[in-house]
């Protein structure tokens, strides 16, 4: 089995180092080719997403991806900023389902910025669009109109067959957890989100054993700090879905634990952490490697027929935490690399 391993900036490298040596530790023979992504790519090769990079994570079995974004290209034309490496990525490779799954782990209740008795039920999974939407609609720019006036604009877009791919993975995985799916949207405002809530609806008449509901976006950025324990599998477009798992990663503990797998039609996948390249705290080993880890973890159960070993890694991150380990996101001083430590010896 052949991972491609894109550390990206920032924190990017630090986090991936720690994933890498877990998946060393439980000795399953994975081979790992390593490619420069994001801003460390532009710097090297002048380009974010270069072709060779492209074409590891095109030939390999599963990626394992850090975090892109530097703000010495800010500045950059966008189509060379580092965001575009990603989002090349899964357009390119056609991972159109993002799973973003936000559980909490019991030791963590204090870390959660909600109380802990609404912190303690947390066990859900968002079902994020990840190909479609306005991030990738055309036209798009920015113009000047008749008025003379600077003018930025983007396309909202979504079409039914986007939709129900997405619907009925969310469906499917409805079914193998709870049984409850809740559809996000801005139907009221939005005819992006009135065919969306039409085709989940159809969709759905296949899943009568599935209960759907539907929430506008706004009250559902609401309910899930009032009542996370209340989601079993929330669906969405993919800006919705950016926004809401960053707020449910604070319900959680903090942004460094949630992972995430990106998977094409056939379940090919890319694996990241949700939470970006952290500048702010970039080469100081302060950054939890919890959520890459955990992606590692996802890689294995989704697309390396490793659940197993999946298991292992998921109670290892458990014991470590109940053991009391803790980065300073989670109130503690222990190292990107000490946080590693903890996980391979719980292993
Ligand atoms: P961010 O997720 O990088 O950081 C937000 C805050 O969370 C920061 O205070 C950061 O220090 C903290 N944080 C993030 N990860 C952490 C971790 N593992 N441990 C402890 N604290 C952590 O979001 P941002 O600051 O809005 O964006 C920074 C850059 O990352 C931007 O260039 C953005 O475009 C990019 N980004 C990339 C991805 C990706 O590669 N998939 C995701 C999100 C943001
Ligand atoms: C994420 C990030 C990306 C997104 C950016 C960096 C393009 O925020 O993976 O959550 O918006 O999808
Ligand atoms: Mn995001």
């Amino acid at each position: 089995m052949f991972v491609a391993v894109l550390p990206g900036d920032g924190v990017g490298p630090e986090v991936i180092a720690e994933a890498v040596r877990v998946l060393d530790a439980l000795g399953l023979g994975l081979t790992f080719e390593e490619a420069a992504v994001g801003g460390a790519a532009y710097h090297a090769h002048g380009h974010p997403l270069p072709a060779s990079t492209l074409d590891i994570a095109r030939r390999a079995d599963a990626i394992l991806f850090g975090a892109v974004g530097d703000p010495a290209c800010d500045a950059l034309p966008r189509e060379l900023r580092p965001e575009q490496a990603i989002l090349r990525l899964r357009r390119e490779l056609g991972l159109f389902a993002n799973l973003r799954p936000a559980k909490s782990f019991k030791e963590l209740v204090d870390a959660s910025a909600l109380r802990p008795e609404i912190a303690a039920g947390i066990d859900l999974m968002i079902v994020r669009e990840l190909t479609g939407d306005v991030y990738f609609g055309t036209p798009r720019g920015r113009r000047s109109t008749e008025t003379g006036l600077r003018e930025g604009f983007d396309t909202m877009r979504y079409d039914e067959a986007e939709v129900a791919r997405i619907a009925r993975l969310a469906l499917e995985t409805a079914r193998k957890r709870r049984g409850r799916l809740c559809s996000v949207d801005k139907a009221n405002v939005l005819e992006t989100s009135q065919l969306w809530r039409d085709v989940v609806i159809e969709v759905a008449a296949d899943y009568r054993d599935v209960a759907l509901s539907h929430m506008y976006v706004d009250n559902a950025a609401m309910q899930l700090v009032r009542d996370p324990g209340a989601f079993d599998v929330m669906v969405t477009g993919n800006l919705f879905g950016d926004i809401l798992s960053d707020q449910a990663s604070m319900c959680v503990g903090s942004i460094g634990l949630l992972p995430s797998a990106s998977l094409d039609a056939a379940g090919k996948g890319l694996y990241e952490p949700i939470h970006g390249s952290a500048p702010d705290i970039a080469g100081q080993g302060k950054a939890n490697p919890l959520a890459t880890i955990l992606s590692a973890a996802m890689m294995l159960r989704y697309s390396l027929g490793q659940g197993d070993a999946a298991d292992r890694i998921e109670a290892a991150v458990a014991k470590a935490l109940a053991g009391g380990a803790r980065t300073a996101d989670l109130g503690g001083s222990l190292t990107t690399a000490e946080m590693g430590d903890k996980v391979i010896q719980a292993l």
